[in-house]
C-alpha cells in the first residue's frame, strides 16, 4: 500500500520525536518516498540531520527559507504528497491544525495540502484529557482526518498513563489499513475472508491443557494479506499475545469446539475460508473442575476425537474457496494430496515443520501448494507475510469469478 507513495512526515515538538526517526525508516522500507518537515520545537529534541540522512533530502523547517528558487516550498510539498503524517502531533500543533492556523512551515503546509492527513497525537495524559484537546481532536475527525489512538503505558513523566507514541510498526499497519479504506479497486473489496489461527487448547483441569506449538503467526500474516486486498477479515484465533492487525475483526477462542462454532457462524457468507490453525485432533473426555492432584504412580487420560472442522466445511461448502493447512514432518506430498481429496478443500498448503526455516513459531515459512489436477507449487523460504501474499494471489487466480 505504501509502495511508490509520496509521504510527508510532519514532526512536531514532543519527547517522542526520536521515535519518528524509526517511523521514517520503516516508511522508506515499505517503499514510500519520504520528505520530513519539522517545527522549531521538534528540532530541540532531535536535530534535522537525523531526518535528512534517513530521508536523503533536506528537512523543511522555516516557511521563509526558500531554497528552491522556482518553488514555494510549503505549497510544493503540500501538492507533491499522496499522504501527510503528523507524528508525533503535539497538543499545540493539533490545536493549530484544527483551527486553520498557519504560523510555521508544518501548520502552513498542512493547511495547504489536499492529501489525506493521518495524525498521531502524543502527549501527557492530562494534556490529552484536557477539554480543549478533546474538542480539537473531535474537530479534526469531523474534518475527515484520521486520528490514531495513542498508547497507554509508562510516560516520560515517570508514571503510567495514556498518550504514548505507538510502536512504529503498529503505526505503519494502521496507515496501511487507512490507505486501504481510501482504495476503490481492490480484488477482495466487500468480500468476507475467514481465517483461523493458533493452536487450540483442550482443557484437562483449570490449570492444565493439551495444545501444540502453533503460534498463529501464519494466520495473522494471512489476515494482513487478505485485508490488504480489501477483504473484510474475520480472524478466529487462540493467540493471546499477537496484536490484532488494524481493520481485522478478531474472534477469540480457545478450544477446537469453540473454533468450529465461530467458523460456522461466519462460513455461509465467506468468499474464502483459510484453516491455518493447528486444531487438536483430540480432547480430554472429561474436564475436571478442580485441579487434579497427584496420587497414583500412573495416570490415564482418556481422549475423544474432535470434529474435523476442515472436512465439515468441505461437505458444507457452496462457492466458498476453502484452504486447509497441513503441518507434517514426513510423507508431506502424500498426506497433503490425501487431505485435499478427503476434506474436499480447494487448496492445501503443506509445510514440513521439521525444517529449520518453516512451520510453528517461526517468522519464515516454506510451503508446497496442492490443488486438484495441478502440479504442486513450491514457495521457497520467505517471510510468513510474503508467503501469505503469494497464497492469496494464487487463490485469487483459481476462484470462481
Ligand atoms: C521535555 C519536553 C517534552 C515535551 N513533550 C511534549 C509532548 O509529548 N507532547 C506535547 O504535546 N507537548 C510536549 N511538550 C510541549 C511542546 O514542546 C510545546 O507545547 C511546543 O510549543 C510545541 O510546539 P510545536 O507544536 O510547534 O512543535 C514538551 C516540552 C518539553 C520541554
Amino acid at each position: 500500500m505504501l509502495k511508490g507513495k509520496k509521504v510527508v512526515v510532519y514532526v512536531t515538538g514532543g519527547i517522542a520525536v526520536y521515535k519518528a526517526a524509526d517511523l521514517v525508516r520503516r516508511l522508506i522500507k515499505a517503499g514510500a518516498t519520504v520528505r520530513v518537515a519539522m517545527t522549531k520545537s521538534a528540532t530541540e529534541f532531535v536535530t534535522p540531520l537525523t531526518f535528512q540522512i534517513l530521508s536523503k533530502h533536506h528537512v523543511y523547517i522555516d516557511t521563509f527559507d526558500e531554497r528552491e528558487g522556482d518553488k514555494v516550498s510549503h505549497i510544493y510539498l503540500a501538492d507533491w504528497s499522496d499522504l501527510a503524517i503528523v507524528a508525533p502531533a503535539t497538543a499545540n500543533s493539533l490545536a493549530k491544525i484544527a483551527n486553520g492556523i498557519a504560523d510555521n512551515f508544518v501548520s502552513t503546509a498542512l493547511l495547504a495540502t489536499t492529501a489525506p492527513i493521518f495524525i498521531v497525537p502524543t502527549m501527557n495524559q492530562h494534556m490529552l484529557e484536557n477539554a480543549a484537546t478533546i474538542r480539537n481532536i473531535q474537530v479534526l475527525e469531523n474534518d475527515g482526518h484520521f486520528i490514531m489512538e495513542p498508547d497507554t503505558g509508562f510516560l516520560a513523566e515517570g508514571y503510567e498513563g495514556k498518550g504514548r507514541f505507538p510502536d512504529p510498526s503498529e503505526i505503519i499497519d494502521t496507515i496501511q489499513g487507512f490507505l486501504l479504506n481510501l482504495e476503490k479497486n481492490l480484488p477482495l473489496k466487500n468480500q468476507k475472508v475467514v481465517i483461523t489461527a493458533g493452536g487450540t487448547k483442550e482443557r484437562i483441569d483449570p490449570v492444565r491443557y493439551i495444545t501444540n506449538d502453533s503460534s498463529g503467526k501464519m494466520g495473522y500474516s494471512l489476515a494482513v494479506a487478505a485485508r490488504n486486498l480489501g477483504a473484510e477479515v474475520y480472524l478466529i484465533s487462540t493467540s493471546k499475545v499477537l496484536k490484532t492487525p488494524y481493520g481485522v475483526t478478531l474472534v477469540s477462542v480457545e478450544t477446537a469446539e469453540q473454533m468450529h462454532q465461530a467458523v460456522n457462524a461466519e462460513f455461509e457468507k465467506a468468499a474464502i475460508v483459510i484453516m491455518a490453525a493447528a486444531v487438536s485432533d483430540y480432547r480430554p473426555s472429561h474436564i475436571s473442575n478442580k485441579k487434579i492432584k497427584k496420587n497414583e504412580q500412573e495416570m490415564v487420560l482418556r481422549l475423544v476425537k474432535n470434529t474435523d472442522i476442515l472436512a465439515t466445511l468441505g461437505n458444507q461448502k457452496k462457492d466458498q474457496f476453502l484452504i486447509g493447512f497441513a503441518a507434517e514432518t514426513h510423507n508431506i506430498q502424500e498426506y497433503a494430496k490425501d487431505k485435499l481429496i478427503k476434506k474436499k478443500a480447494d487448496m492445501i498448503v503443506a509445510n514440513d515443520v521439521s525444517k529449520p526455516n518453516a512451520g510453528f513459531n517461526k517468522d519464515t515459512n516454506e510451503v508446497s501448494i496442492f490443488m486438484m489436477d495441478e502440479e504442486p507449487i513450491e514457495l521457497t523460504v520467505n517471510s510468513k507475510q510474503a508467503i501469505a501474499e503469494e497464497i492469496l494471489a494464487i487463490a485469487l487466480t483459481k476462484m470462481k469469478k
